[in-house]
């Protein structure tokens, strides 16, 4: 079929309107691969895509989506073939190129991996970015010697997206993880998926008027940036580092050079969307062996293009638990 279903954000005098429409495969933009996308999910940057962020996207009207999982119906790539079942997250998917709010999309071979074997469509998109994301600061944390025996690891905004994920990663890992969320409410959520300990995001911002902390964490995995971002830097252990991957709270960092010069601690910087295809390959192969995640449909909120644009409010109000999944009509 030649038609189909997309989510279409269009500029307006008002500002950025959101409705589902019919499109024509020739709206899409060339590219060697189009695919029959069964599955998308909501992360934070397709709230800033469908409400204008020119970070995020200029050229409107827009398909957001910046994760898509389905089945390979065209190519022009020796890579990829019909049928092939396939992931494509990031790169400029879902910016200014139509993405997964769409039942198709078409897009470069470059951007592409095959579904590793032990992970589903399905699976792969409860991950989608944010899980994807969560996995790349734990495996960066790691090569910096990060084990269980350093410490607590903190996780901040843990009841989002990226957060969700981080916790029960780690928790599975046997890692202690102490959860930051402003939601009084989802303590026992956190819990069931593996917090050990729960601070208030008050309490993560409390003392950032000092210029070093208390050592505490053995690692942490930042979603916020911010004060919170720092205190988080003031209170790693020795040698131990804080992986900075969000900026919900805010993109500036008040930091000093204490902690680095006095703790020998680092920050690290962690970017899912140009990771290289390779090492993109290589984190999924992990999420699909030993990072599988049985318990990982617990963080599923199911998602249909009818539904999105109301959660996609939700994200930007920072009130999504878990993971958006929206499931394509077939
Ligand atoms: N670098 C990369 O490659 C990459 C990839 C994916 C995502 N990201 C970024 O990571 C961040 C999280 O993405 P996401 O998809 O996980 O978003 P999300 O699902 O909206 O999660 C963010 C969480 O942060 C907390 N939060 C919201 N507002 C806050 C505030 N003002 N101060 C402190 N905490 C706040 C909330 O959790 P609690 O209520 O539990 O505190 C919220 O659920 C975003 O900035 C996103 O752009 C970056």
């Amino acid at each position: 079929m030649s038609t189909f279903k997309a989510l279409l954000v269009e500029k307006t005098d008002a500002g950025f309107s959101r409705s589902v429409v019919d499109r024509h495969i020739d709206d899409l933009p060339e590219g060697d691969v189009l695919i029959d996308v069964k599955f998308s999910s909501l992360n934070y940057k397709d709230g800033l895509s469908a409400t204008g962020n020119p970070g995020v996207s200029r050229n409107f009207p827009h398909t957001p989506g910046i994760d898509a999982a389905g089945r390979v119906l065209e190519s022009a790539s020796a890579e990829f073939e019909v049928g092939d079942e396939v992931i494509a997250i990031g790169f400029d998917l879902g910016m200014n190129t139509a993405g997964g709010f769409g039942q198709r999309i078409r897009i470069p071979a470059g951007w592409i991996v095959a579904r590793p074997d032990g992970l589903t469509l399905e699976q792969s998109m409860i991950l989608g970015t944010a899980g994807f994301t969560a996995a790349l600061c734990v495996h960066k944390l790691e090569a910096t010697g990060m084990t269980p025996q350093s410490g607590p690891v903190l996780v901040t905004g843990a009841t989002g997206g990226v957060g969700s994920v981080a916790v029960m990663l780690l928790a599975k890992l046997g890692y202690p993880v102490t959860a930051v969320t402003g939601k009084a409410s989802q303590h026992d959520f956190l819990k069931s998926i593996g917090a050990t300990d729960i601070l208030s995001r008050e309490d993560a911002r409390a003392g950032s008027d000092r210029p070093i902390g208390r050592e505490t964490w053995g690692g942490v995995v930042d979603t916020v940036g911010g004060e919170i971002l720092f205190n988080g830097v003031k209170a790693l252990k020795y040698g131990c580092s804080l992986a900075a991957c969000g900026l919900v709270d805010s993109q500036e960092i008040p930091a000093n050079v204490l902690p680095f010069i006095l703790r020998n601690v680092n920050l690290l910087g962690v970017d899912s969307v140009q990771l290289p295809l390779a090492q993109k390959r290589e984190i999924w192969k992990k999420l699909a062996s030993e990072w599988l995640l049985p318990e990982l449909q617990s963080l599923q909120v199911e998602l249909t293009l009818d539904s999105v644009s109301t959660a996609i409010d939700r994200i930007l109000a920072g009130e999504m638990v878990g993971r958006g999944v929206l499931r394509h009509d077939d």
